[in-house]
């Protein structure tokens, strides 16, 4: 991939030959472009020997519009450090030196941050107000990390390690772009079914793994309709549209409704197989000694549903959570519920499942082909499952 690396004027500048090292290194073509401040901290000669390229840092070089040349050229752009100067700038639209020109340029390409500062300031509202802008308009941001700062504390601010940062973008850049002309649609989370005016049955489903799928096929170039059910989850991607439910009927309705104009589905949502039959729409008194009974009627399967569905072309992903003979009733499922894969989720395995931040899961294909993951975060099993079902 051809990527320009823009550096801009802090300390962590001293690191980005390393970055810049570490990219050749993994093949890429890396052209680098610094702010005048930035090469307070690191020289031309540095970077044009390690880059094989010249630097481009002149916004003002006599005759040359090299910010547009160069931004047809890159099909990546990296700012690192990330200052709180360039971030301040961007998110209000303004291009006055060589960076900040070519951010404001770069459209419809994949932009990465690593932002680096004193933690106070990447504390103030201003900064993180800033940080959410371009959050919404897609720009990645790789740290920053707790860590020693220049200023001799200990805080958020530092800059991610260029290990760190050559590791994420190797993660993109398998996936840029690969499914631009698809729209997925994606459940998640759990739902909520109305007792009475204030009471629900529900699950412990925090929609993590829903939203990490999300957000992988949105990075594969994607359309999302994410339809989830109640979670304090938000994403910030321009290609992802997010629809709140609560009951399984309402994510029914929202699913079927947009699953014929997508080339797939994937879905994650712990969804409730019952609801009570009648939702009062007062408190329910206590009933006493004799306890109280709810009458349960079955939810819609969404997943069938989507099966019974499904035309030529389009691809369905669903989930199983088993706890005894799981390949064989995970295979059973696929095989009901018309689905091209399912991933199992194993509850024996320690740190996967409902809640935590990891999980461990075997991507079982129709033809009965098993890819089995380690135990990872869930934005990496999230990757696995969209390279393995839908590129
Ligand atoms: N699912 C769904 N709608 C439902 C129930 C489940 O879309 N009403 C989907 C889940 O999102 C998941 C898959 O079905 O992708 C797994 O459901 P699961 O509850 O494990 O399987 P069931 O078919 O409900 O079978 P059982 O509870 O008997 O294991």
């Amino acid at each position: 991939m051809r990527i320009i690396v823009g550096i801009t004027g802090g300390i962590a500048a001293y690191k980005v030959p390393e970055l810049v090292r570490l990219l050749k290194k993994a093949g890429h073509e890396v052209r680098c472009a610094a702010t005048e401040h930035a090469l307070e901290f690191v020289t031309r000669v540095t970077l044009e020997t390690i880059s094989g390229n010249a630097l481009y840092s002149d916004l003002f070089a006599s005759g040359r519009t090299e910010h547009i040349s160069l931004k047809d050229w890159g099909e990546m752009l990296v700012v690192a450090p990330a200052t709180a100067n360039i971030i301040g700038k961007v998110s209000n639209g303004i291009a006055d030196d060589a960076i900040s020109t070519l951010l404001l340029a770069f459209s419809g390409k994949p932009v990465v941050m690593a932002p680096a500062m004193n933690y106070e300031m990447w504390a103030h509202p201003a900064v993180q107000r800033n940080i959410a802008t371009l959050k919404g308009w897609g720009i990645r941001m790789v740290g920053p990390e707790v860590g020693e700062l220049a200023c001799g504390v200990s805080g958020t601010g530092r800059m991610a390690e260029p290990e760190q940062i050559a590791t994420y973008i190797a993660s993109l850049s398998t996936f840029n772009f690969q499914l631009s002309t698809q729209k997925w649609l994606v459940t998640a989370g759990p739902t909520y079914e109305r007792i009475d005016s204030v009471r629900f049955i529900g699950n412990y489903s925090s929609g993590k793994m829903g939203f990490a799928l999300a957000q992988a096929l949105a990075d594969a170039g994607a359309d999302v309709e994410l339809v989830t059910g109640p979670t304090a989850l938000t994403i910030e991607h321009p290609r992802v549209k997010t629809t709140r439910v609560e009951s399984a009927c309402e994510m029914f309705a929202a699913a079927t409704a947009v699953f014929p104009g997508c080339n797939g589905a994937i879905l994650s949502a712990a969804v409730a197989d019952y609801r009570p039959a009648e939702c009062a729409n007062h408190k329910l008194k206590k009933q006493g000694d004799e306890g109280m009974h709810l009458d349960l009627v079955q939810n819609p399967d969404i997943l069938a549903t989507l099966g019974g569905m499904k035309k030529e072309g389009q691809r369905l992903v669903g989930f199983a959570l088993e706890t005894d003979n799981e390949e064989a009733n995970a295979q059973r499922k696929l095989e009901k519920k018309n689905l091209d894969y399912i991933v199992l989720n194993s509850l024996r395995d320690a740190g996967a499942g409902f809640g935590v931040d990891t999980n461990k899961v075997t991507i079982i294909a129709r033809d009965g082909r098993h890819k089995e993951s380690p135990l990872m975060s869930k934005q990496e099993v999230a990757r696995m499952i969209v390279e393995t079902t839908a590129l």
